[in-house]
């Protein structure tokens, strides 16, 4: 089990001591508050995906919330295909090359998002200049030459890839992807096997959403098997934990937890978030969409008290029980820094003001981490 950061375990006393020894005499204040990364940094990484915005000095905000809590950071678009490899023959490295020297001026970890992915697909990546699906051959080569570039360019400075993102679906089959669709199941083979030569030391995952799902659960356990099996690397099997208030039931997820580290590979929470809005889809794929109907925005001007204090009950739930398998889990990253970043604002419907992450659109923090924190700060 590769999760003991020593970083952090020294990390997080220093930081205590530190607070400890500027903290003024009088009552603490808001700063002399230990941060999440100083209180759980050594269990497992505390990351948050990350935007332009706060890499390029618009939302700096953000940013100082970046920097105080958390020890991880992922670019929530920036890697994908579509924004760092935009034309066959030409890479946009802007972005990403910014986010990696935030990590590295702050000592905060950088995992990488994502290499193999249908959506957010480079338009040209599976097709011929005619628009017709490439031969194997080709789309091989492709995938080979955007993971060498990409990877090789971030060799030692990005501890780990989401190598191949939401390869199946929830009944357990294979996704029809570009990918699947041409080189069926040995794309994901293919792409660990790129993504390890290109680093043979970055730490490679696996990653998708709705890992509750039994018959997902049980695929990916299959095809993590049979990934070793043939030798090849795998660190980490992603479960994304994109959430809402009736789904996922927590012991499914926990039943998750044990199947995947069952494999030997580490888990590590990639995406949490959660609605507190009425489920409208269970799915992360925002490429899909309801229409606009004013009772499916039901709080835009704050949550109630009653449905605040569910969702802070059930995200305390969820994060005790990370806390009791830290021994498996290597990484929790929230999917953004403040409710006014998330991905769930707009989505499935246009104008859906939604509340998922810990910190509100002031950057306050939640009360169920600021209670969490009171409990285990030592
Ligand atoms: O960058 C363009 C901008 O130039 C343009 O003006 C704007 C309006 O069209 O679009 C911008 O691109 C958007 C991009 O986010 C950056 O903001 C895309 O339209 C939009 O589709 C994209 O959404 C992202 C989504 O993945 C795309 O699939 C979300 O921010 C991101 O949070 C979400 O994250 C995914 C994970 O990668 C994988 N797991 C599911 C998760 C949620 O869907």
């Amino acid at each position: 089990m590769t999760k003991r950061i020593l970083g952090n375990l020294v990390f997080a006393p220093l930081a205590a001591l530190t607070l400890t020894a500027c903290a003024s005499t009088s009552a603490p204040t808001a700063t002399d508050e230990p941060g999440i990364k100083d209180v759980f940094g050594d269990r497992f990484l505390v990351g948050t995906a990350v935007n332009v915005n706060q890499m390029n000095g618009t939302d700096t905000a953000g940013a100082d919330v970046v920097k105080r809590h958390f020890n991880a950071i992922v670019a929530e678009n920036c890697m994908k295909s579509e924004e760092i490899h935009p034309e066959k023959d030409r890479y946009n490295w802007t972005d990403a090359d910014r986010l990696v020297s935030f990590g590295e001026e702050n000592g905060i970890t950088v995992t990488g998002h994502c290499l193999i992915w249908h959506s957010q697909l480079a338009p040209w990546f599976a097709v011929d200049d005619a628009g017709n699906p490439v031969s194997a051959d080709t789309l091989r080569q492709r995938m080979k030459d955007h993971i060498y570039t990409v990877v090789g360019r971030y060799k030692g400075k990005i501890k780990g890839w989401d190598v191949v993102n939401e390869a199946i679906l929830e009944d357990g089959s294979y996704r029809h992807s570009p990918f699947y669709e041409i080189l069926g199941e040995e794309f994901i083979p293919l792409a660990f096997q790129y993504a390890h030569e290109a680093d043979p030391d970055a730490e490679l995952y696996i990653n998708d959403y709705a890992m509750n799902m039994p018959a997902k659960r049980d695929r990916y356990v299959a095809l993590v098997n049979d990934l070793k099996a043939r030798g090849l690397r795998v660190d980490a099997i992603g479960m994304q934990g994109h959430m809402g208030m009736d789904y996922p039931e927590l012991d499914e997820f926990e039943k998750s937890i044990e199947a995947f580290a069952s494999t030997g590979c580490d888990v590590m929470i990639t995406e949490w978030d959660m609605s507190a809005l009425p489920t409208l889809n269970r799915g992360a794929n925002v490429g899909d969409h309801v229409d606009y109907a004013k009772e499916l925005n039901p709080y835009p001007d704050g949550l109630p008290e009653d449905v605040a204090a569910e969702w802070n009950r059930r995200m305390t739930d969820f994060f005790e029980l990370f806390l009791k398998h830290s021994d498996k889990i290597s990484r929790v990253t929230l999917w953004g820094v403040s409710d006014g970043d998330s991905w769930k604002n707009d989505w499935p419907m246009k104008g859906r003001k939604e509340y998922p992450l810990i910190f509100d659109r002031n950057h306050e923090m939640k009360p169920f981490m600021q209670q969490l924190i009171e409990k285990y700060k030592s």
